[in-house]
């Protein structure tokens, strides 16, 4: 019988940016990282990460800071909790607990100054070297069953260059996104990014195409950031950089976009992150339907009718 290999990936690591400071989510956050809260029974970063290793990819570089010794405990193994449920023979919990140090090879930096996402991008160079890279962005959640990383990477196998996630969006709310001029392709999905511009105000905003927080990016990118002035908010912004590339294919070859019609859940706000986790529960085998009933009675009992 003849075996095959899966098929491999040009590009095998990804990037996670985790330097930020959680400062919407104090006091949870004072201690504990804000990748770490729960998004039903898991941490946050937990399902970005599981998204890099469904995608194919096998090594991952969390930039961290200060504060952030958690992130790295839980993606290693913990010996003692490990060997007390053996003890008690709980295989169910014992795989919860090991699950999360399997998924991949995890590599950490500090972010140090952190100036931006730019920035942090920038430190991933050493590690990431002369290849093509992925990036995600810890607050942006995208359910399992809509894969998006895997469809930017065929996008990137086939067309070179970068490639960005975009989700249509309000035009109110495009200026908390980097925003893209594009082109239409003969692939329904895919979109020629012509111009990208961070957080514009709506009446400047080139569309209503928001970059959501996954990226496949050239490894030009590393040089083009290394001279980009900071930019909005005073931080040096990887949309800037993009901008670059886009408007001068010689360096870095073409940006394009995947245009996302599936589920992502936002968990970079208060009100976002508690609807991620009530759709999260809701879906749940196991936790919907008890949490599904008690939502439906608790909405009905406390909303006052004629109130949305
Ligand atoms: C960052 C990027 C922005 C992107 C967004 C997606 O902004 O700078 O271009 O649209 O992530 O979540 P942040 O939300 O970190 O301010």
């Amino acid at each position: 019988m003849k075996h095959t290999l899966p098929p491999t990936r040009a590009v095998t690591k990804a990037v996670i940016p985790a330097a930020g400071l959680g400062t919407r989510f104090l006091p949870a956050t004072k201690a504990t990282p804000k990748e770490m809260l729960p998004v039903v029974d898991k941490p946050a970063i937990q399902y970005v990460v599981e998204e890099t290793a469904t995608a194919g990819l096998t090594d991952v570089l969390m930039i961290t800071g200060r504060n952030k010794r958690a992130l790295e405990d839980h993606f290693d193994r913990n010996f003692e909790l490990e060997q007390a449920l053996i003890k008690k023979g709980d295989k169910q919990r014992l795989a919860k607990v090991r699950a999360s140090n399997d998924l991949t090879t995890m590599h950490y930096v500090r972010q140090g100054d952190p100036r931006g996402l730019g920035h942090a991008v920038l430190c991933a160079a050493p590690h990431v070297g002369a290849q093509p890279f992925a990036v995600l962005l810890g607050d942006d959640l995208i359910d399992p069953r809509d894969p998006l990383l895997s469809r930017m990477l065929d996008v990137h196998e086939h067309e070179g260059g970068s490639v960005v996630a975009l989700m249509e969006t309000e035009p109110s709310q495009i200026h908390l996104y980097g925003c893209a001029a594009v082109q239409n392709t003969a692939d329904p999905d895919v979109v020629k990014v012509t111009g990208l511009v961070e957080k514009p105000d709506p009446a400047e905003a080139p569309s209503n195409y928001a970059i959501i927080g996954r990226y496949v990016l050239d490894p030009a990118v590393f040089e083009v950031l290394r001279e980009t002035a900071p930019g909005r908010g005073g931080e040096i912004q990887l949309t800037d950089a993009l901008q670059k590339l886009a408007a001068d294919e010689k360096t870095g070859g073409p940006v394009h976009g995947v245009v996302f019609k599936g589920r992502r859940y936002d968990t970079g706000d208060r009100v976002d992150y508690l609807r991620a986790i009530v759709q999260l529960a809701c879906e749940r085998e196991d936790l919907g339907p008890e949490f599904r009933n008690w939502l439906v009675r608790h909405v009905a009992e406390t909303v006052p009718s004629g109130i949305a």
